[in-house]
Parts: structure tokens; sequence; C-alpha cells
């Protein structure tokens, strides 16, 4: 997730829930052709902490595809995941993310150079469709047959963007007419919602679920695993203090990564996450907003 998913969160989130596959935020697979500075410092990961490192990448370009999935073999990944789901207006006015739904011969195109650059698997991110989820299985069908290795949908459709609840009806459908794994996403919060929504698919895939509450996927993975019954609680979720120490690990991170400076001013919407709901958050997140040193959040959280 842009602006989520840097190493220092792909780190914490595997400290709490090891069995989880981490991506990384997306990254233009131009940039990493010119080898542009910036989103080269974003491909760096932490070998013995994020295994499997997937690399999230978008684009149109064919040849810039290739070369930038060779990079990323290179630099130790262990798989390449395409994006075709995005809806910013800049993003598809460029032809990227969403837009390649309406494109299928282009996003084809993609996976195939992908998949000839590099002998590690590479899936694809995407949509129900463009403003309809008829076009979902001719759509993955033609991404199967490019080579995709895995499909991840989020069930909404571009036109959709973020609006109204994420159907998981046609990620059903389409998992009986291909032969590759298919990873469902969309509004899973907690256990339950992934033990519920599941159905015949391969796995889950949660984005915001996990903003403030990123032991949601050890809960998800323990209720995966042993099949809860919907209605049941795992009670695994614990008290503000006993996160304390976790929020602090994940500033702790943030800083080791990116420096104390940019560290934590990035950390600072994930601390207004975490003392969602607690009381006497609203004071709280007012001050957490602000920091600037990790001592701060020492201080204030009263450790
Ligand atoms: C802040 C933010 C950044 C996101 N960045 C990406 C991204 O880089 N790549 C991607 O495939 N999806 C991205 N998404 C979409 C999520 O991965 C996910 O598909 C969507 O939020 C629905 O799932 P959820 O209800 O579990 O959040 C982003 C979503 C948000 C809210």
């Amino acid at each position: 997730m842009a602006g989520v998913t840097d190493a220092a969160y792909r780190q914490f989130i595997k400290g709490i829930a090891p069995q989880t596959i981490v991506y990384t935020e997306f990254l233009s697979t131009d940039a990493i052709h010119y080898g542009a500075k910036r989103t080269m410092q974003m491909l760096h990961f932490d070998s013995d902490k994020e295994r499997p490192f997937i690399v999230q990448v978008f684009g149109k370009d064919p040849n810039h595809f290739l070369s930038a999935a060779k990079v990323i073999e290179e630099l130790g990944a262990d798989g390449i995941d395409i994006n075709m789901g995005c809806p910013a207006a800049k993003v598809v006015s460029s032809c990227h993310g969403s837009a390649l739904i309406q494109k299928p011969e282009i996003a084809q195109e993609l996976v195939y150079a992908a998949k000839k650059a590099v002998s590690i698997p590479v899936s694809v991110k995407t949509r129900l469709g463009w403003n309809t989820d008829e076009t979902l299985i001719p759509f993955c069908q033609k991404l199967v047959e490019a080579g995709a290795d895995a499909l991840a949908i989020h069930g909404r459709t571009y036109q959709q963007q973020f609006s109204g609840n994420a159907d998981w009806g046609p990620m059903y459908e389409l998992k009986k007419e291909v032969n590759v794994p298919v990873i469902g996403n969309g509004d899973i919060k907690t256990a339950q919602d992934a033990v519920e929504k599941i159905g015949n698919l391969d796995g889950v895939m949660v984005g915001r679920g996990t903003f403030g509450n990123p032991w949601v996927m050890r809960e998800i993975y323990e209720a995966l695993k042993k099949g809860l019954e919907p209605g049941l609680e795992l009670g695994l979720s614990s008290a503000f203090e006993e996160k304390v120490p976790c929020i602090l690990q994940h500033c702790e991170l943030a800083v080791r990564n990116k420096g104390e400076e940019r560290g934590m001013r990035e950390m600072r919407k994930h601390l207004s996450s975490y003392v969602k709901g607690f009381p006497g958050a609203a004071e709280l997140r007012a001050k957490l907003v602000r920091v600037e040193r990790l001592e701060e959040v020492r201080q204030l959280l009263q450790v």
C-alpha cells in the first residue's frame, strides 16, 4: 500500500504474524528502469525479516517491465506483483493501474514481459472490472494465459473506487474458472470476516484492516488455520498498555529504516490509528501527530 507498507511496516507486521506475505508499496517500472534514486531506495528490504518479499509494480511499457523485473529479481525478491487496480486519477490517466482493465492486450503484454525476464512468480492485483464485474473472468483468463502465477482481486470496480461494500461473489466464480491461486481482498477487518469470506479462495489480503490493528493478521492466520466457527471470538486483541511495546517497536523500525526525522514524521499517521478508541484518545492523538522524536512517543505513552 502506497505510503504505508514501507520496510518498517512490513517488518513490524512480520514480527506479529510471520506467516503474512507482505508487499512493497507500488513502484514505477519506469523509475526502476531508469534507476531513480528514491524508488531504488524503496526496494531495500531486510532479507532475514521480510521473506517472502514481493515487489509490487505499476507501469505500461513492456520494455520497462522487462528491465525492472530483472532488477527486482537480482535484488533477491521472491515475487513480482503487477498493479492493475489502482483507481487514483493520476495513475489511471497515465494508463496505469485500473486503466489496464480496459486494455487487456497491454495487460497481457506486461505479464508476458515480466515472465520472460524472471524465473520468480509474477502475480497480478486487480479489481472486479471497470464498471461491471462481467469482464472479471475473461480478463483474468487472459492474464493467466500470459503467465500470471496468481491473482489478487479487490471486490470493487474501478467506478466504485472505495465506495459501497466489496463484493466477493464474482471472485468465487473466478476461482472455478482459473487454475492459479486467487486471493480475495476488500473490507476484511476481523478474523471473523476472513473466515466468513474466504470461501473457495486460496487466501485473503488485508489492507486498511491493519491500520491501527496490525495484530489482526495473527488473529486471521490463527482463525483460518483452525477453521474458526463464525461467531467465535479469538480474544487475542489486547489492552492498550500491552500494545505499547509493539507500537514503540514500530517506531524503532521506522527510525532505523528512515532516520529519526523522516521516520517519526511518517509514523504520525500510524500513531494516530493506534490510539483510536482508547480513553483520552483525542488529546493523545493531537500530541502524537506532532511528534518529532522517538523519546516524545515514549513519554506520551508513559513507558
Ligand atoms: C492508503 C492506501 C494505499 C494503497 N496502496 C495500494 C498499492 O500501492 N497497491 C495496491 O495494490 N493497492 C493499494 N491500495 C488498495 C488496497 O491494497 C486494497 O485493495 C483496498 O484498500 C481494499 O482492501 P481493504 O478493504 O482490505 O483495505 C491502497 C489502499 C489504501 C487505503
